[in-house]
């Protein structure tokens, strides 16, 4: 039998405007997908016995047949032809937003790979993954699926000329606490992406300076991080939150959810991931704060997951 892991991701940064080579910051959070794959008599027969929202893998079943498919043939496998029981688990819930998807996909490529004996380095596994993610975000940025195959603290960078991407490890003072609260609703990320393309068509003045606005966030905020200003770093959340409002792709539940976290003094609090539901992210250091924030989250009746940023290593 193979097995494989991937983390969990949060987007600090930049989430839509990196699919636009708009510089993003991603965080992996201390939650995984775990996949497990045996070969098998015939067909690709997925259990999904990953907890979370209600809903989530019957909604994402057609997409993840797909993705599985466009990974295998990223293998060199003909899908027709290949046979194997895939099995997913692990402690990362299945919130729309947390790079869910993301980490399913390097979880079974890791396992496939390790079932059929090919040794597939992180930068192959993570093209692999990339190919997977098409189905799931159409027109990815490649943010997730590096968040999921590497961990850390990352600065990504989409090339639009179809030279590697840039992805640097940045490095943080110690892993700091985080609420991400659930909308509950199972967002659909690749309409999400098509909308925000189809609008930054139609208007493009107004979305050009808003795209000048996200790329000056990330380099504040990447500054705000390594020197560990972690006030700043929750102002930078909030000036980003408004920018995805203004690209429309927040709803009233994640707006409701992020004023919820700010008037329980998080640090900053903002949507994380494709928006239109899914999650946001509050940035709650220290335990005492993170608690706080996340029953108040919780008492109006959605899920949370308390975890943190800057962790480097399952
Ligand atoms: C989804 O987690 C992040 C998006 O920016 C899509 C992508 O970058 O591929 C919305």
């Amino acid at each position: 039998m193979g097995r494989g892991s991937g983390f969990g991701k949060t987007i600090l940064f930049g989430e839509h405007f990196v699919v636009h080579g708009v510089p993003g910051i991603a965080s992996a959070v201390d939650s995984a997908v775990d996949a497990e794959v045996k070969k098998a008599a015939n067909g690709i027969n997925v259990t999904d016995e990953r907890t979370g929202a209600k809903g989530y893998a019957e909604k994402k079943k057609l997409q993840q047949l797909e993705s599985i498919e466009r990974m295998l043939k990223a293998m060199n496998m003909d899908p027709q032809q290949v046979a194997i029981d895939i099995w997913l688990g692990g402690n990362l819930p299945g919130f729309s937003g947390l790079g869910a998807s993301a980490a399913s996909s390097v979880a079974i490529a890791r396992a496939i790979a390790e079932e059929f004996e090919l040794d597939l380095p992180d930068e192959k596994i993570n093209d692999i993954a990339y190919e997977a993610e098409k189905a799931y975000a159409g027109n990815p940025s490649g943010i997730d699926n590096t968040a999921a195959t590497f961990g850390g603290l990352i600065w990504f960078k989409k090339s639009l000329s179809g030279d590697s991407n840039t992805i640097e490890q940045l490095s943080i003072r110690e892993p700091v606490e985080i609420v991400i609260g659930n909308t509950g609703i199972v967002a659909n990320t690749k309409a999400m992406v098509a909308g925000v393309g189809e609008r930054k068509q139609r208007n493009p003045k107004k979305y050009a300076e808003l795209f000048r606005q996200a790329e000056d966030l990330a380099l504040e905020g990447r500054k705000a991080l390594e020197e560990f200003d972690l006030q700043k770093v929750g102002e930078l959340m909030n000036e980003n939150h408004r920018l995805l409002q203004e690209i429309e792709v927040s709803c009233k539940e994640l707006d409701y959810l992020v004023e919820l976290a700010r008037e329980q003094e998080a640090f900053g609090a903002k949507m994380t991931g494709g928006g239109g539901g899914g999650c946001m992210l509050a940035l709650t250091p220290r335990k005492e704060l993170q608690e706080k924030v996340a029953t108040a989250i919780e008492n109006e009746g959605f899920e949370v997951l308390r975890t943190k940023i800057g962790v480097q290593k399952l």
